[in-house]
């Protein structure tokens, strides 16, 4: 399998995306791969800190390569939003493919230092270790909130990225562009779609000329997701719109088989209907978007 560089650098120059979906479960970790290996296309599963410390840090680590020499496809596997070193270092040492550094919550000075410092901790352990810092703010959790957040640090600006960039070393920036974390219900029932600022992306490439990862796609207008590529979106992080699809697919198949107590009998229903999310996904993000991101290439 190709390294997570050279993945992301193929699919720059192809004019597409690479997908990247949290797992909580083995449904999870089931459907996307299988979604995957029917498109014939690379795909990133996610893992936060509370999905690892549910799952196991290395017994997702085990699961993902046991999946990739069974089955020949190209699934990367990153530490998502992890938020100390020490939980870094736990992912990286169980095999993680690349960390998502995460100290938005800080000020500029802090998250950039101790980022910069993390970078190089991690990748003495492992250089062809992909690290992604991120920087702005987009809330949290992928869950569906009440009420729009308040996103109180507000977007990236190109001149903050090119600088967090240049001094940290990231391999990848996690910027703020419009996007946020969960969903409204809004969102979950279609009436509202998130709306990207695919300028400041633009702008943003042009300024750093990293990788790019669009989180908190879930609820994202198809078009603006395709435009986001096009102006230099690398990887696409989806989360709720799969936990939304696991809850109700888990709800009508025990309700269509009131008196089953066989988990296998219960739950290949849920692995089908997440597997459709991710597939519809996928396509998307895998058409080929016009502007010419080989231009744009770090
Ligand atoms: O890191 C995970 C994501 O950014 C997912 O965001 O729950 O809005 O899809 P989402
Ligand atoms: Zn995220």
């Amino acid at each position: 399998m190709r390294s997570l560089r050279e993945i992301l650098s193929d699919a720059q120059n192809r004019g597409v995306a690479v997908g990247h979906f949290n797992v909580s479960d083995l449904t999870m970790l089931q459907a996307v791969p299988a979604a995957a290996r029917e498109l014939s296309v690379p795909v990133l599963v996610g893992a936060s800190e509370g999905e690892r410390a549910f799952l196991g840090t290395r017994q997702i680590a085990a699961l993902v390569r046991a999946l990739r020499e069974q089955y020949d496809c190209e699934i990367s596997l990153n530490a998502d939003h992890t938020h100390s070193l020490a939980k870094a270092e736990e992912a990286v040492i169980a095999g993680f493919d690349s960390v998502v550094f995460d100290l938005s919550a800080l000020p500029f000075e802090a998250n950039a230092q101790q980022t910069k410092q993390a970078v190089e901790a991690l990748k003495s352990r492992n250089p062809s270790l992909l690290v992604e810092g991120e920087i702005g703010d987009i809330g949290s959790g992928s869950e569906i909130h009440d009420r729009a957040p308040e996103l109180a640090r507000g977007l990236t600006t190109p001149e903050e990225a090119r600088q967090f960039v240049e001094f940290t070393r990231v391999d990848v920036l996690a910027p703020a562009v419009g996007n946020m974390h969960g969903m409204l219900a809004s969102m979950v029932g279609g009436s509202a779609r998130k709306r990207l600022d695919i300028d400041r992306i633009r702008q943003i490439k042009a300024a750093t000329g990293s990788f790019l990862t669009l989180h908190g796609a879930s609820g994202t207008d198809s078009m603006d997701l395709c435009r986001a590529i096009g102006a230099g979106i690398n990887i696409i992080h989806i989360n709720t719109e799969l936990r939304v699809t696991w809850r109700r697919a888990l709800e009508d198949s025990l309700s269509a088989q009131a008196r089953e107590v066989v988990p296998y009998k219960i739950l290949p229903q849920v692995v089908e209907s997440l597997k459709q999310v991710v597939r519809a996904r996928l396509e998307l993000f895998n058409q080929p978007q016009s502007a010419a991101p080989s231009e744009l290439a770090s």
